[in-house]
């Protein structure tokens, strides 16, 4: 029988009662139907310490996020953009993982904005992964106007979009089986 396997999603919104929650979970719904298994790091209930602040390297919320890494065949990363790049949280989780959990495993893009839609921040997020040895895939989502882009149950409302999400969840797919298959 095939190996079932494993993406975990990262959010750069601090809760996950966020756009970039919310996009994590209308990608991790598409997953589990086609049978991968989906996890995603809460910040709520572990929050991640800084890189370098006291007490850090020994965490127990850092060790528990590292081997969920581990266990992980592929990343989403969705990220707020915040200045013109990805948002703190987004790069301190970033941060926390090293080549062990990363080197060869798939990653692919999610960005949010306020405003207009750009690339910049997922083009950060893409830079950082190429330094952790992640493999990134072409497609990604960019979600501009945010405040306007869910409907109040929460759904994407731009059909372009909705059909931008299939061809994404459809190439995490495809580039795990090749890659990790
Ligand atoms: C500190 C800060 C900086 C921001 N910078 C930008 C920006 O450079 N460009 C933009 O379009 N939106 C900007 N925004 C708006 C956020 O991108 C937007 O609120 C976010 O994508 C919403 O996602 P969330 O609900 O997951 O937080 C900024 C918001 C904050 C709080």
């Amino acid at each position: 029988m095939a190996r079932q396997f494993r993406v975990m999603g990262i959010c750069g919104t601090y809760t996950l009662e966020s756009a970039n929650g919310r996009m994590l979970e209308i990608i991790s719904d598409k997953l589990e139907s086609r049978g991968i298994d989906w996890v995603v790091w809460d910040n709520t209930k572990h929050p991640l310490p800084f890189v370098g602040e006291d007490g850090c390297w020994d965490h127990p919320n850092v060790k528990k996020y590292k081997e969920l890494a581990d266990s992980a065949d592929a990343f989403v990363l969705s990220s707020p953009e915040y200045h013109g790049t990805m948002s703190g949280v987004m790069k301190n989780s970033l941060d926390w993982l090293s080549f062990d959990q990363t080197s060869g495993k798939i990653f692919a893009f999610i960005s949010t904005l306020g405003g207009q839609p750009n690339t910049t921040t997922l083009n950060h997020m893409r830079v950082v992964a190429r330094w952790i040895h992640g493999i990134s895939i072409p497609e990604q989502l960019v979600i501009a106007k945010v405040r306007s882009a869910f409907d109040d149950d929460g759904n994407l409302i731009d059909e372009d979009i909705k059909k931008r999400v299939d061809k994404f969840t459809d190439s995490i797919i495809k580039h795990i089986e090749k890659l990790r298959g």
